[in-house]
């Protein structure tokens, strides 16, 4: 077990996640959901919304059966790696090969040289994806892909892919010294640590929340807010993690955006007019199973709309709140807002 500074304990295996840059994400906020859910009965859980996949993570480390899940490709990968698979690790012979220049492809270089990145940075990634080929176990493959996606992050101001002045946020950090692939491999080692046997049954898929079977004893759910300044799009901050993880496979490139974003998909959280109605639809889509709601309070819609919404289709709504300090930024301003971070449990 491990002690948090606020005295709240989770399993120690907990430290090893490889923690990630992502926006809106839980790491720090496990300890605090981990004792709001002790009260709570389940065994079978969906984290349809999984994102960087850390709260995934700290439900297989309590033995829960989890299906991890999000409408992004790259989170899906790297629960692959970390959530779904129990034993399998990267070999040193695998990463060897998967570091050998190839020359073979060049879409990385041609599509983002002078946007993201040093020549030697983007070669790698044509040459990795290259070699990809020769690893032909999926838990192996998505380690590697989780370590390319973690290092192309790393190696990146602020994880974001917004802007491409690289000297804009550059404070210097080692992360934004070393290249991507010096990055890769130490995320291999990092990502192999990680790795361990689940007690539960896991798995991984890409889908839509609306897509997903209707029961489970617990649905996690931390969905996009809209937030009151800013938006909440991940493919305007992420475009390139997505790009990567599938070497842009299929994805549909807007040629007259500076950074060369990934057309962002439709979801129906990001927009007021919306909003509501499909909270509703969520809570009437889970309505046999227990849920658990993250909400933070510079968020719309209100936390009295979504505990009536929620009031429609369970019994009882118990409402936990923690204050809490969050990171936002985007490319004109970074600021820290205090919110109150709620946990809505419906049963
Ligand atoms: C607030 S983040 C989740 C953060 C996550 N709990 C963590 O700790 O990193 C919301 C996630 O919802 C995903 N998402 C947005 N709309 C979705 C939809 N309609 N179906 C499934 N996933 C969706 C986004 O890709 C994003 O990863």
């Amino acid at each position: 077990m491990l002690l948090f500074k606020d005295q709240t304990i989770v399993p120690a295996q907990f430290s090893k996640y490889p923690r990630m840059r992502f926006m809106g994400n839980k790491y720090k906020l496990i300890p605090w959901i981990n004792k709001t859910l002790e009260s709570v009965d389940y065994q079978s859980v969906l984290d349809p919304f999984s994102g960087s996949g850390t709260v995934s993570y700290y439900l297989k480390t309590l033995g829960k059966d989890v299906t991890s899940s999000d409408f992004l490709n790259f989170p899906n990968v790297i629960t692959c790696a970390l959530v779904e698979n129990d034993n399998v690790i990267i070999s040193n012979k695998s990463i060897n090969k998967l570091i050998t220049n190839n020359g073979e492809l060049n879409f990385a270089y041609l599509t983002y040289k002078d946007i993201f990145y040093t020549y030697d940075d983007l070669k790698f990634i044509d040459s990795f994806w290259g070699n990809l080929n020769y690893i032909t176990n999926r838990f192996e493959k998505s380690i590697a892909i989780t370590a390319l996606i973690r290092a192309c992050a790393k190696r990146q101001p602020r994880g974001t892919f917004t802007v491409s002045d690289p000297t804009k946020y550059n404070d210097g950090r080692r992360d934004l010294t070393i290249s991507i692939k010096e990055h890769f491999i130490e995320q291999c080692h990092e990502v192999n640590n990680a790795i361990f046997k689940a007690a539960g049954k896991c798995e991984s898929i890409r889908k839509d929340v609306f897509n997903h079977k209707q029961y489970y004893d617990l649905v996690y759910l931390d969905p996009p807010y809209i937030p009151k300044e800013n938006d909440n799009c991940y493919m305007k901050r992420y475009h390139f993690l997505e790009g990567v993880s599938c070497y842009w496979k299929g994805q549909d490139i807007m040629e007259s955006s500076k950074v060369k974003k990934i057309a962002k998909p439709f979801t129906p959280f990001s927009y007021k007019k919306t909003a509501v109605q499909t909270f509703d639809k969520l809570f009437s889509h889970f309505s046999k199973s227990k849920i658990a709601l993250s909400y933070s309070s510079n968020s719309i819609p209100s936390i009295e709309i979504l505990e009536s919404l929620m009031l429609k289709y369970k019994d009882k709504v118990t409402i936990h709140s923690k204050e809490y300090r969050y990171n936002f930024g985007n490319h004109t301003k970074a600021k820290i807002n205090n919110a109150e971070e709620f946990l809505l449990i419906g049963e």
